[in-house]
């Protein structure tokens, strides 16, 4: 894709989001008039939810109607070569108990690659994007995740669904912590990944996440420096795949640590 296509749609994919983020942001602050459902063991969704996706969807498929649209909520609904991927609200376990940690995500994905992120968090006004090629940014500011290399300096996120199996989860926060290494649990994936980006974290850890959860902020961690797994195989669109993300120095020896297989 040429230069100017791809800068056309990161500044469409910014003001989608952010306009995402606002109709979300105003369902946050009145989330005791939700009704709210579980889509399986501690997985939820609103009616925020599903709006946000559908406003994603009414904007990208009339600014983009040649592209893919893959949205958390609705499934596949255009098809094209390239995809756009959608999580309307990631962090929705906080977002309906008011916890102020969550955000809206929108990738780019073409050819098994990451091209294009956009990562907004409504509450701390936060928009974390990136374009394969062009650098990583909070708010329009150059990004970098840290120079960390030393483990016993690290502080990683690790995040956990029901989708993967407890006792694994529970031993690799052992081992993390047994190698000296803290981590922290919030609760959304989409900001771990742009927290590392922006060296708030120096790292981030799943042993099981889906493609809309991360396809935002895999092109943002590696626009900022970091290094990842090799998330985007063929079969992760409709899979998911265990992802590690972390600074150059500490991406092997966590590696070592918390093993794909
Ligand atoms: C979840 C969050 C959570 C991660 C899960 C995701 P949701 O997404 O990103 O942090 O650990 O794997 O499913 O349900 O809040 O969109
Ligand atoms: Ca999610
Ligand atoms: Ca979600």
């Amino acid at each position: 894709m040429v230069a100017e296509d791809i800068a056309a749609r990161l500044r469409i994919a910014e003001a989608v989001v952010r306009e995402a983020g606002a109709l979300a942001l105003d369902y946050f602050h009145r989330r005791h008039e939700l009704k709210i459902d579980a889509k399986g063991l501690q997985d939820l969704v609103s009616q925020a939810d599903r709006e946000s996706e559908e406003l994603i969807f009414a904007r990208m498929s009339e600014a983009f109607p040649g592209d893919s649209f893959l949205g958390e909520e609705g499934g596949l609904r255009q098809k094209g070569p390239m995809m756009w991927v959608v999580d309307p609200i990631d962090g929705t376990a906080n977002f309906v108990r008011g916890i102020p940690h969550w955000c809206v995500s929108i990738g780019l994905v073409s050819d098994h690659r990451a091209v294009l992120g956009a990562i907004y968090d409504p509450v701390a006004d936060e928009l974390f994007a990136a374009v394969a090629g062009g650098g990583a940014t909070l708010n329009g500011e150059p990004i970098r995740v840290t120079g960390q290399t030393d483990i016993v300096h690290a502080r990683i996120g690790l995040g956990f669904s029901y989708r993967s199996d407890a006792g694994r989860h529970s031993r690799d926060v052992r081992t993390i912590l047994e190698a000296g290494c803290e981590y922290l649990r919030l609760g959304s994936g989409a900001l771990g990944l742009a927290y590392t980006a922006a060296g708030r974290l120096d790292g981030y850890y799943e042993r099981h996440i889906n493609l809309w959860d991360v396809a935002g902020g895999l092109v943002v961690v590696a626009e900022a420096g970091g290094r990842s797994s090799d998330f985007l195989t063929p079969a992760a669109v409709s899979e998911g795949n265990e992802l590690l993300v972390a600074t150059p120095g500490l991406f092997d020896p966590l590696r070592r640590l918390l093993p794909a297989a």
